[in-house]
């Protein structure tokens, strides 16, 4: 039998966490007087937070040579998109029981609905492609087709902060969160950048 590693039960039990507290919140009646965005708020909450944690995994091999978690950035990824997945289906399926024109009015008000929807559009080829067959299916516009999460991410940093304020724009109340995430995916995706890993890399060396 597979000996399971500690790193590997803390990948796998931390993001199932949010999946148990919501099932736990549901079978003790534990959520406020309203669910329906209970679900959204915690859903999409961990949706991000796994979304940020794969791509911390690159940084910290480039700073700390730590190279152990590498083979969780798919892992993580995933489990991102199961969140998002039920996010977005809690609000399409459950909050708008698929009444499109009451849709349409719902995202000329709150615009940053267009943004979750474009990024999830965009998540989901990369989800289906993170299999060993999606690699060799894509070939060489693997690399190039998962790259699309620097995109991802930014829009859903801008996706979260707006869903919090109701207006981004005026940089008052509720913005803590988003902006420390905002800073973390800038962070991350800077380390990224050639030439800057290479000087972080022979800095470390
Ligand atoms: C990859 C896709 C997505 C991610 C990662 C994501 C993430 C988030 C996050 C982090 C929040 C803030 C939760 C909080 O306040 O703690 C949020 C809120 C929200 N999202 Fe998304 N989202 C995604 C896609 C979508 C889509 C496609 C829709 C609907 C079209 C959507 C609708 C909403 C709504 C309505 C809220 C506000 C909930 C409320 O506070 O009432 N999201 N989302």
């Amino acid at each position: 039998m597979k000996k399971l590693k500690p790193l590997s039960i803390l990948v796998h039990v931390g993001s199932l966490l949010p999946l148990a507290k919501l099932i736990f919140d549901f079978l003790t009646n534990n959520f406020s007087p309203n669910p329906i965005q209970d679900l959204e708020q915690q859903t999409g909450f961990a949706a991000i937070t796994l979304l940020i944690l794969s791509l911390a995994i690159t940084p910290l091999r480039t700073l700390f040579n730590w190279r152990a978690p590498a083979k969780y950035r798919r892992v993580l990824g995933l489990y991102a998109f199961l969140y998002a997945t039920l996010h977005v289906t809690v609000y399409f399926a459950i909050d708008y029981a698929f009444d499109f024109s009451l849709l349409f009015e719902a995202t000329l008000e709150k615009r940053y609905t267009l943004i979750g929807t474009i990024s999830y559009l965009l998540l989901i080829p990369l989800a289906i492609t993170s299999y060993k067959w999606g690699m060799k299916k894509i070939g060489k516009n693997w690399k190039k087709l998962h790259k699309t999460v620097y995109l991802i991410a930014p829009m859903l940093i801008l996706h979260f902060a707006w869903a919090r304020k109701g207006d981004i724009f005026s940089l008052q109340g509720d913005v803590l969160q988003p902006l420390i995430y905002g800073v973390l995916v800038i962070l991350f995706l800077v380390v990224r950048i050639p030439v800057i890993r290479r000087k972080l890399i022979s800095l470390r060396k």
